[in-house]
């Protein structure tokens, strides 16, 4: 006879919490929401947290390189998605990696003997009015001066004229070399009341730019993710085919975290890519595996290598899987279950891996409802794809700013191999996913900043400083339907 689970499967916006005791001294902005998110061994410390509990979902239509940064930028993390060539997913990956954190690469850049017409191309193509001028225009080549929007003069400029004439030339310009510190160059450009200050290295090859602007931003982002370089830190997706090469390529492009994207982790696929990983680099690359709903894929995938574990299926704001497959579990439900799992597995073992909430978190309190279930941070996709920084086109629809977003599982993706079932593959025979739009909602550290207040303000109304006490401590109830109905606004004529 089939399995029958006793208790029905159920979403986040069925539960509410029930307030506990919060002293004076608990305030919202005393509140940590660092989280581990590799697995460590009792009493030690996992070799990566992130600042705040959020990562970016491992599709086209999210994680791009601009999103890395500026998630980052907040102390989250982007996985740069998988649907794409090893060379363009590593070059991603390398992107982010070049940008140290109050240093901006290079990315509008000239030879002295092109023409104004030809920046006014390149302009257009970057966005960015600050333009290199290299020997041989590439991003690190000799760096023989800048042209910025104040050397040229809209109609007075001919078109025909060469940059090295409109330039403002190496030996004007204030510059400082490699290896100074965000610190000692904000110096220099307040000393110096410079918009902006190029860095070279020895060889006079260009580096990077701070920039004034930029100023207030890195003191305003306090929990910027950054490595022992100060360098952004960037995930990135992998599939259980082209791991072989895949892996290395990313490594080697400078990720500092794997995670294979798939909509079924409990496959003996996901064992033998994690096994790939153990045999190749040791504990040294870390990656996490998923998606699971039960104890049983949580611990299939803990004893296989995973260094955190995915949780939900079928549960994505355009997923359809459960409509085309008849396959999931209820959100809620599956964090419940795989964290007792996995709170055994750490008792039985000493080994805490964390686990990461996919999809389906839709109110800012699910977030949190989430953490408090047991998941140690999020991941999310339509919440991110409504920003600025994702990399789908803004559209004006029936007089509303909406931006596109499209599963990983629709025809627009047709990433067959998140949905490999083995056998011949390259191709996907149904979707799983929509191609849809989301309403537009403005910048990623808008939102994030809201969100995470509201975290923050239920952790302390629930009596929690971090993430841990809130797992511990949090009251949570079932609510009833019409109960369910009294969490809105009710019995009120709303104005229009
Ligand atoms: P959302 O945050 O509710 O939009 O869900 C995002 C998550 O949905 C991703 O992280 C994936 O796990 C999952 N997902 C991505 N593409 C598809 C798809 O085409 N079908 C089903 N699930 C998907």
């Amino acid at each position: 006879m089939a399995h029958y689970f006793d208790e029905p499967s159920r979403t986040f916006s069925e539960y509410l919490f029930v307030p506990g005791y919060s002293s004076a001294s608990m305030t919202p902005d005393k509140v940590s929401l660092q989280t581990p998110i590799t697995k460590f061994k009792k009493s030690t410390q996992p070799v990566i947290s992130l600042n705040i509990p959020l990562t970016s979902a491992i599709m086209q239509s999210v994680s791009s390189d601009e999103l890395a940064i500026a998630l980052a930028r907040e102390g989250g993390l982007s996985f740069i998605y998988v649907s794409q060539s090893i060379e363009s997913q590593a070059a991603m990956v390398a992107k982010v990696k070049a940008y140290r954190a109050g240093f901006s690469p290079n990315d509008t850049n000239i030879r002295p003997n092109q023409t104004v017409a030809e920046l006014t191309e390149l302009r257009k193509k970057t966005g960015h009015s600050t333009t290199t001028v290299t020997e041989d225009g590439s991003a690190h080549g000799k760096f023989l001066g800048i042209v910025s929007s104040r050397d040229i003069r809209p109609d007075y400029t001919s078109p025909e004229t060469l940059i090295r004439d409109v330039m403002t030339p190496f030996d004007k310009l204030v510059v400082a070399q490699d290896g100074i510190t965000l610190n000692e160059a904000n110096n220099i450009i307040w000393e110096k009341k410079l918009n902006v200050l190029p860095i070279v290295d020895k060889k006079q090859n260009f580096v990077a730019y701070v920039f004034r602007k930029d100023y207030n931003s890195h003191r305003e982002n306090p929990l910027e993710l950054t490595d022992d370089n100060k360098r952004y830190l960037v995930g990135a997706g992998v599939n259980t085919r082209d791991y072989e090469e895949r892996i290395p390529a990313l490594v080697e492009a400078g990720a500092d975290i794997l995670c294979i994207d798939s909509s079924e982790g409990f496959s003996e696929w996901q064992k033998q890519t994690l096994q790939f990983v153990r045999k190749k680099y040791g504990d040294k690359v870390k990656i996490g595996a998923g998606n699971v709903v039960d104890g049983e894929g949580f611990r299939f995938l803990a004893e296989a290598g995973a260094d955190f574990v995915k949780v939900g299926i079928g549960g994505g704001s355009m997923c359809i899987t459960r409509e085309q497959k008849g396959i999931g579990r209820g959100n809620a439900t599956a964090i419940q279950d795989v964290a007792k799992a996995r709170d055994e597995y750490f008792r039985e073992t000493g080994w805490y891996i964390p686990l990461c909430m996919d999809g389906g978190v839709t109110f800012d309190y699910h977030m949190t409802l989430a953490l408090a279930m047991g998941a140690d941070f999020i991941m999310l996709g339509r919440y991110f794809a409504r920003f600025d920084e994702s990399p789908t086109q803004k559209l004006l629809v029936e007089g509303k700013y909406v931006k596109e977003y499209w599963g990983e599982g629709s025809a627009r993706a047709r990433n067959w191999q998140r949905y490999d079932h083995g056998g011949a593959g390259g191709k996907l025979a149904f979707e799983e996913g929509i191609d849809c739009y989301v309403p537009y909602a403005g910048s990623l550290h808008d939102n994030v900043a809201l969100s995470l207040a509201k975290v923050c303000a239920t952790m302390t109304n629930c009596g929690a400083m971090d993430i841990a006490s809130l797992q511990k401590n949090a009251k949570i109830t079932l609510v009833s339907a019409i109960s369910i109905r009294e969490g809105g606004a009710h019995d009120v004529m709303p104005k229009a």
